[in-house]
């Protein structure tokens, strides 16, 4: 099976998809996290974010892997683990910018189709039911009040010891969210047939047995 959950930032996407690939023996996919390594290495590079054809080439030109277990992610870029540095606030932004442009979504989603193709995944992102896997057994669109996101993404950049008042990082997510939903090319939508979770005030306990519950029923009417 392919499970495709997308969702705004801090909505609790990674948390959702790392426990069931946990429980499920899946492996994970965070493609947020490649559009990261992407955007990092630019910034690493002093490239400009907004040269298309420099970022397009960039992105086909990289080799990205994901490895490791689903509660242990590593994130390579050509070799080179840039699993903590991609988590920066700057690098969130940075992927941002470039997600919008067309050749670099090509050649990652392309890299995505072919990480999924054996099925047994759990993938996340913002266009996975829409674009990369619109046939996925399941689809979640995980949503969350734009407070409770601010909340869970301040918390996670204070732990990661990131320092910024709470009101920035609100202002940072709502500007990411409005950029990433109004792009034009597969820009942020609950896809047709996702099914919409609203994780405000849930317990990451209560969303995964939700999320299991749909699970177990797509599989029952595949049997
Ligand atoms: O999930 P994240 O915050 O790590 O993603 C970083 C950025 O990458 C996000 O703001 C938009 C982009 N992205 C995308 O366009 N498509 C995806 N499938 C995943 C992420």
């Amino acid at each position: 099976m392919i499970i495709a959950i997308d969702g705004p930032a801090g909505a609790g996407k990674s948390t959702l998809a790392r426990a069931l690939a946990r429980r499920l023996g899946y492996l994970y996919i965070n493609t947020g996290a490649m559009y990261r390594a992407v955007a990092w290495k630019a910034l690493q590079e002093g490239l400009s974010l907004e040269d298309e054809a420099q970022m397009g080439a960039l992105a086909a030109d990289s080799l990205i892997e994901l490895k490791g277990a689903p509660d242990d992610l590593r994130v390579m870029i050509d070799g080179r683990d840039v699993t903590s540095e991609i988590s920066l606030p700057e690098v969130g932004k940075a992927a941002s910018i470039i997600s919008t442009i067309s050749t670099v979504r090509r050649a990652l989603v392309a890299r995505q189709r072919e990480m999924g193709a054996m099925g047994g995944v759990v993938m996340e992102g913002r266009d996975i039911g829409s674009k990369v896997f619109p046939g996925a057994s399941v689809k979640i669109f995980l949503d969350a009040s734009s407070g409770d996101r601010s909340r869970r993404r301040h918390r996670q950049d204070t732990r990661s010891g990131v320092s910024g008042s709470l009101a920035s990082t609100k202002a940072e997510i709502e500007e990411r969210d409005r950029r990433d939903s109004t792009r034009l090319d597969s820009p942020l939508i609950k896809s047709e047939g996702a099914h919409y979770l609203d994780s405000s005030g849930l317990s990451i306990d209560e969303v995964v047995a939700l999320a299991l519950d749909l699970v177990v029923e797509a599989q029952s009417g595949r049997s």
